[in-house]
């Protein structure tokens, strides 16, 4: 290679957990293939860009990133933008090659393929002519699925490096509900559960490894479902790893409303290693909407499992996702999601503005939300959440809860720590508590647990008292 390096790899990762989780697989791969990682963005031979495509927005920005890409590096896309592109191509849909000019192109079910492939073709492609930088015919042989290559996925888990007492593992992969304006069952495909017995093993290693605390990750994890054993569900699953040794808390991410059973409800308040602080999509608080979205339950279907969940686990501590202006919303379809948010009580809430995505069955129906419209929605969404929060917290104040110092001093986030604030720490449901800084606090470590007292409520944040 004429004595120039040019097998440095830079990973960006854009969007969801899943994401990040797969990027991780992907760098493994390549590092075991003889590649190097580069210090920074700019320093990198090879870019690879896995992307998301959950909204409009995030193509724009995957678009822009490649543009300014734009040079010598070889470009690698992947992930659920790169699946878009596939898919449109494969369809007949036109696509701007010279606004997408990259190098290679894997869906999410090829990821385990690009070590292989670029190990294989980097010489060739990097010295040969590239002026081509369109889609290579070559690379769609690579159409396998790679999450059925189970070899490699419990290699990786075995091999993973644990820098921390957290670590992610992935349980499904891809989605079967089709909501109307949803991308995702297109690019990510069909539910695939990972079998029982790789998850058990991955999690034991990793426990053995010191990792405490672990987030269990799909796009539905409660439809999980061990391919070899129908008994295996995902309260078999979330059980059997609690029983793990050194495994202290066991979080997981994104349960679907309709499949939360109550076998599960139950196994999540008896268990103290199941963490009740609880990510639930409702989308809009409408049942007209909830129909049209196609989520599988009305209203009050929703609000009843917050409430079963809160009687069994009080204080649980409930998320979600919200969408504003889906097609046809109306201002009364709209104050029902208003209103939703005020009786469901979240802790915590992440909002979107529809964006019509190609290939779902919204994207057939008129957009006609104006942009304005959807802001102004989207804003009051925000506005009514900061208030009821502010108001969770206040029902809070006053209580003793078990506290796990997350973070000491002035460390990663200094902002956090200002005015003498000096611990960060977990507890009640994996709130957020921040503990004031007295002297005698001084000898609290990372990792250390203790009794709280919630003093006060200051800029919607918990502060509290070790006693
Ligand atoms: N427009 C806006 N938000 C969307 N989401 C998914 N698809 C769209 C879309 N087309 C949101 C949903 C989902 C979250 C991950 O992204 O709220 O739960
Ligand atoms: Fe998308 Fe609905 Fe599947 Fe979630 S459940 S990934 S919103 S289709």
């Amino acid at each position: 290679m004429e004595g120039v390096k040019k097998n440095r790899i830079f990973i960006k990762t854009y969007g969801c957990q899943m994401n990040f989780h797969d990027s991780g697989l992907i760098e493994d791969g390549l590092l075991k293939n003889g590649f190097d990682k580069a210090g920074s963005l700019n320093d990198a031979d090879i870019v690879i860009l896995n992307t998301c495509s959950v909204r409009d927005h995030a193509d724009h920005k995957i678009v822009s990133e490649i543009g300014r890409l734009k040079g010598d590096k070889k470009i690698v896309l992947t992930g659920c933008f790169a699946k878009q592109i596939k898919l449109k191509r494969e369809n007949g849909v036109s696509v701007n090659n010279a606004d997408i000019p990259v190098d290679y192109c894997f869906a999410p079910d090829e990821i385990l393929s690009i070590p292989e492939i670029l190990a294989g073709n980097f010489e060739k492609n990097y010295n040969g002519d590239i002026n081509d930088k369109g889609f290579k015919e070559e690379f769609k042989a690579t159409a396998k699925d790679d999450y059925q290559n189970f070899n490699l996925i419990e290699e990786y888990f075995y091999n993973k490096k644990v820098d921390s007492g957290f670590a992610t593992i992935k349980i499904i992969e891809g989605c079967n509900n089709f909501c109307s304006y949803c991308i995702v069952p297109f690019v990510r495909g069909k539910e695939r559960s990972i079998p029982f017995e790789i998850i058990y093993n991955s999690a034991k290693r990793y426990a053995d490894k010191g990792v405490r605390e672990l987030l269990l990750l799909g796009q539905n994890v409660n439809s999980y479902l061990s391919p070899e054993d129908d008994k295996k569900d995902f309260s078999y699953m979330l059980e059997s790893l609690t029983k793990i040794n050194g495994i202290k808390k066991i979080k997981f991410l994104t349960s679907h409303p309709k499949d939360f059973n109550d076998k599960l409800i139950e196994l999540i308040a008896s268990n103290d290693k199941i963490s009740k602080n609880i990510h639930l999509p409702v989308q809009a608080g409408s049942d007209r909407v909830l129909s049209a979205m196609n989520r599988g339950y009305i209203r009050r279907d929703y609000l009843n499992l917050i409430e079963k969940l809160r009687k069994k686990c009080p204080d649980a501590a409930f998320s979600t996702d919200i969408i504003v202006g889906f097609p046809t919303e109306t201002k009364e379809d709209f104050n029902m999601t208003l209103s939703l948010i005020d009786e469901a009580g979240f802790d915590f809430l992440f909002g979107f503005k529809y964006s019509p995505r190609p290939f779902t069955k919204a994207f057939e129906f008129k957009d006609d939300v104006s942009l304005e419209e959807k802001k102004e929605r989207l804003g009051m969404v925000f506005e009514k959440q900061k208030k009821v929060f502010s108001s969770i917290l206040n029902s809070l104040r006053g209580k003793r809860l078990n506290v796990t110092i997350l973070a000491v001093g002035k460390g990663k986030n200094p902002a956090e720590f200002k005015n003498g604030i000096l611990f960060k720490g977990e507890g009640l449901n994996d709130r957020t508590v921040y503990i004031v800084n007295k002297d005698k606090y001084k000898n609290l470590r990372i990792g250390d647990k203790g009794i709280a007292d919630i003093t006060y409520i200051e800029n919607n944040r918990l502060y509290g008292e070790v006693i």
